[in-house]
């Protein structure tokens, strides 16, 4: 019998595919930094996700338009180099979708040569299927990202749960299907019920990733810090929190701070000692 944790040495598409057709489920968080990266990727993590969401997470923003494609660069080549193996995805930021069709495809170029990802994310709307085939032209693989899509948060509607009656499950079908024909190597589906997600799972033949979109999808994404316990708000209701690590955090940072401050720190093994004098050299 096949160990489901089994991980092969380097994930690429066509593993990704494989596990699907095997019926095989894949695990994939946001990672923004080295250490965490390699911490996944140790841990068997599949795939990674360098997320527009260090906007709100790293950066403390009130939502995730803001994530600067620079800095997402920047740190997405320290992702790359703590998970060489894992397959790895760049997420366009707002800053590249929001330019046309020209600075879309560089920053899909420098996400993919710069920072060494295998594919890019875009949250996309009905009309941006012409876009997933320009990249897909470009050589470069998209993933789609329908559903509730976080970028939209200005709009009425915009951050709810998204395709929870019979006809919005029939445009959202409609839609993942469009962006497959025009060259989508996956989705990602986000905030649907898993309704939702067994008929699009069912209509197209690519893996289909789940944020908060049931158990029909072919994988899971969830930011780090929220299943972690490090976010600073309330996490939404599909994530499992399985680690308290902000209290951690919060603990020892405590702890360090009456150390100090009642003479606990440092201690003698913390201080470096003088060098012997030297002997005088010989006139
Ligand atoms: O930016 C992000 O973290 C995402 C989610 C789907 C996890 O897009």
């Amino acid at each position: 019998m096949t160990n489901p944790t089994q991980v092969p040495a380097h994930i690429d598409l066509a593993c990704l595919r494989s596990m699907k057709a095997a019926g095989r489920k894949f695990a994939m968080l946001t990672a923004y930094d080295y250490p965490t990266a390699a911490l996944a990727q140790v841990a068997g993590v599949h795939a990674l996700l360098i997320g527009d969401s260090l906007a709100t997470v790293l950066l403390g923003h009130p939502n995730t338009r803001p994530a600067p494609l620079d800095l997402m660069i920047v740190l997405g080549e320290a992702v790359r180099r703590g998970a060489p193996n894992v397959y790895f995805v760049g997420d366009m930021p707002y800053e590249a979708l929001s330019g046309g069709t020209e600075r879309t495809l560089t920053a899909a170029r420098r996400f993919r040569d710069e920072a060494g990802c295998d594919a890019v994310k875009l949250e996309v709307k009905s009309r941006d299927h012409e876009l997933v085939g320009r990249l897909a032209q470009a050589g470069i693989d998209t993933i789609a990202h329908l559903g509730l899509r976080p970028q939209d948060v200005l709009y009425p509607d915009g951050y709810r749960a998204q395709a929870r009656d019979a006809d919005a499950v029939a445009a959202l079908v409609a839609e993942a299907r469009r962006m497959v024909d025009s060259g989508a190597v996956m989705l990602l589906l986000e905030a649907v019920p898993n309704e939702a997600s067994q008929a699009v799972v069912a209509a197209v033949n690519v893996p289909v990733i789940g944020c908060g979109a049931g158990p029909a999808c072919d994988g899971h994404v969830l930011v780090t810090q929220d299943l972690l316990g490090m976010s600073a708000g309330r996490p939404p209701r599909f994530v499992p929190v399985l680690a308290r690590v902000g209290e951690i955090m919060e603990d020892a940072m405590r702890r360090y701070v009456q150390d100090i401050v009642e003479g606990r720190y440092p201690r003698p093994e913390h201080v470096y000692g003088m060098r012997a004098p030297t002997a005088s050299p010989p006139r």
